[in-house]
């Protein structure tokens, strides 16, 4: 039994307003999410409550609001981003679009105020931002306690009534001191007291999978990565092996050598390439792409269960869904959809709807998951993976409906590729800029300053110049799939004998249709630090291996140049579709 939430975090639909409970739970001190509109009279119990972003503005209509009476119950608030903005709309002050928007990486320059919230605290420090609008005048009675170059009030506080609120997140791992703000919040300003262990979360897991599952049997769609291995080896100590049945299906869009890694896992493989494909053919947008697939899963399960005329109601299917894929997919009743994952489709939240699915990792972070999978026992070689996702090396081969030329500007070349992004905790479907140096720090001014543009890309090699390129119409066949295979295997094996895979979280490598007749695609990598996937750095690579790198991709005829992605996450997301 879960005690009764201490710090209660009202859900104004942003990406991260689940991991700000999280991060709370994870300072041992228990917390629950709980829709903005909640009642303050429902919320009496709870000793802080945090309002989180979100993807509104406060003078849009129907934007997400909170009962204005938690403001005079004497309980403490913190208001996060949106909830900022929230608070000045609410009690008095000013809202404003900014002028730019500030994505990424900030510095906080942050008062000393003698103050138990910003308590040893202040000075400068790396902040992440995501935010358009800004609070341009705080309420009465806010002093205004920390500013970026970009943001004036990026902290406030009204200590009397224990109100508080920042433009930043400090519930992200790329603001350095997150936790000590949350940390004060929880402790110095609301006086919890420890109630919850964060470890050790096993039997617990396995009961909820017995509950869920009743006297049926699962089903599971393994797929070989850290997720799926976790929760199938879950369901089986919960339920026993012979009431699981692990499936791999092989849907022609994995990696090179997957196929034969997971047939070690001793699952069944199910070859369902042509069905894919078919699927597939001629479709350029993600979220067709995204849809098309996860049905495909659906029937290929459907087909399984049929051949071996097992009765329906007496299997439930069983999948490793984590919480950003339900986050991203618009899980919560504000998120915007980012990108639909395989397991968020209609014919999957079908089978939720029913009661048909059990999904024991669903409200865990990929750093938990593979906490859960160590008490497990389950080899280090398998928990150290890069993530790689359902939809496969499909949402990492980019297509065009037509031709269409590169557009010099006075920043770079905009190329016309659409890739998606979440800025301000929407999603954006943008073209990419090509610029000519690995410079982060350009990338990330770039973005903030131009309209129209989610991601930057550096030209590290190419045939010829990127001038003379153009996006040339292409679609979703085996020869690319077959093409992308290839440039990834090379960017894999040499990023792992260097022992550069293992600095990094994950190593997606992009084949965009980018080139000439003779050589038509062009690859991006796309090497990026993160924990929980939710948000992301883009980071370097040591010279020597990127040339190595290069001359290796160049050696494909068909591949014109390659390219390096500048972008953090967000504006940009990790996977490009
Ligand atoms: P994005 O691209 O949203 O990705 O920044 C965040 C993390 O999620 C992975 N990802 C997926 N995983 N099914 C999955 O199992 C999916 O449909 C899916 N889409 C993205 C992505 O690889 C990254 O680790």
């Amino acid at each position: 039994m879960n005690p009764i939430p201490q710090i209660i975090v009202l859900d104004a639909g942003g990406q991260y307003c689940h991991l700000i409970a999280r991060k709370v739970r994870d300072l041992g001190v228990y917390a629950e999410v709980r829709p903005s509109e909640t009642p303050a009279a429902e919320l009496a119990s709870a000793k802080g409550i945090v309002i989180s972003g979100g993807p509104a503005s406060v003078y849009d209509p129907d934007s997400p609001t909170v009962d204005p009476a938690i403001f005079s119950t004497g309980q403490p608030v913190l208001g996060i981003c949106y909830g900022q903005q929230l608070m000045a709309h609410l009690l008095g002050g000013a809202v404003t679009p900014g002028e730019k928007g500030e994505y990424g990486l900030a510095t906080l320059e942050l008062d000393d105020l003698a103050d138990p919230f910003f308590s040893g605290l202040a000075g400068r420090q790396q902040i992440w931002m995501s935010h358009r609008d800004v609070v341009a005048a705080p309420p009465p009675g806010f002093t205004v306690a920390g500013r970026t170059d970009t943001c004036a009030i990026a902290a406030m506080g009204a200590p009397a009534r224990k109100l508080y609120s920042l433009q930043f997140h400090p519930e992200v791992v790329h603001t350095v001191r997150g936790r000590d703000y949350l940390r004060n919040f929880v402790f110095a300003v609301c006086g919890c007291a420890p109630d919850w262990e964060p470890r050790g979360r096993v039997p617990m897991l396995e009961q909820e999978i017995r509950d869920a599952v009743g006297t049926r049997s699962v089903f599971f769609f393994v797929s070989g990565g850290v997720d799926s291995s976790v929760a199938y080896t879950l369901c089986t100590r919960a339920l026993g092996a012979d009431r699981v049945r692990g499936v791999y299906v092989d849907t022609g869009l994995m990696r090179e050598g997957e196929t034969d890694f997971v047939s070690r896992l001793g699952v069944s493989v199910q070859q369902a390439g042509k069905q894919f494909l078919g699927a597939l053919a001629g479709v350029t947008e993600p979220e067709r792409k995204r849809h098309i697939i996860g049905e495909e899963f659906v029937r290929v399960q459907e087909r399984i269960i049929d051949a071996r005329h097992i009765f329906e109601e007496n299997w439930i299917l069983g999948q490793g869904t984590i919480y950003p894929d339900t986050i991203e997919s618009g899980g919560t009743a504000k998120a915007a959809v980012i990108k639909t994952h395989h397991n968020r489709v209609a014919g999957i939240r079908k089978l939720i709807e029913s009661g048909r699915i059990v999904e024991p990792l669903k409200s865990f972070y990929k750093d938990e998951v593979r906490e859960v999978g160590r008490e497990l026992g389950l080899p280090a070689e398998l928990l150290e993976r890069h993530p790689f996702p359902g939809p496969g090396l499909a949402i990492r081969c980019l297509c065009a409906d037509a031709d269409a030329p590169v557009a010099a500007t006075a920043d770079g070349f905009v190329i016309p590729v659409h890739s998606v992004g979440v800025q301000g905790d929407s999603r954006s479907y943008a073209p990419v800029l090509a610029i000519d140096s690995p410079d982060h720090d350009r990338a990330t001014a770039l973005i903030n300053r131009l309209r129209g543009v989610n991601r930057v890309i550096a030209a590290v090699a190419t045939r010829l110049p990127v001038a003379a390129m153009a996006v040339r119409s292409s679609s979703l066949d085996a020869v690319r799939i077959a093409r992308l295979r290839r440039a990834d295997s090379i960017v894999r094996r040499l990023s792992h004998d260097s022992g550069y895979d293992a600095k990094v979280w994950q190593f997606p490598v992009i084949l965009i249709p980018l080139g000439s007749a003779a050589a038509p695609d062009s690859v991006v990598l796309r090497p990026v630090d993160s924990v929980d996937g939710m948000t992301a750095r883009s980071v370097a690579m040591p010279p020597e291996l990127l040339r190595q790198m290069c001359r290796e991709l160049l050696a494909i005829p068909e591949i014109a140049g390659v390219f390096f992605d500048l972008t953090h996450k967000p504006p940009a997301t990790i996977e490009w579709e």
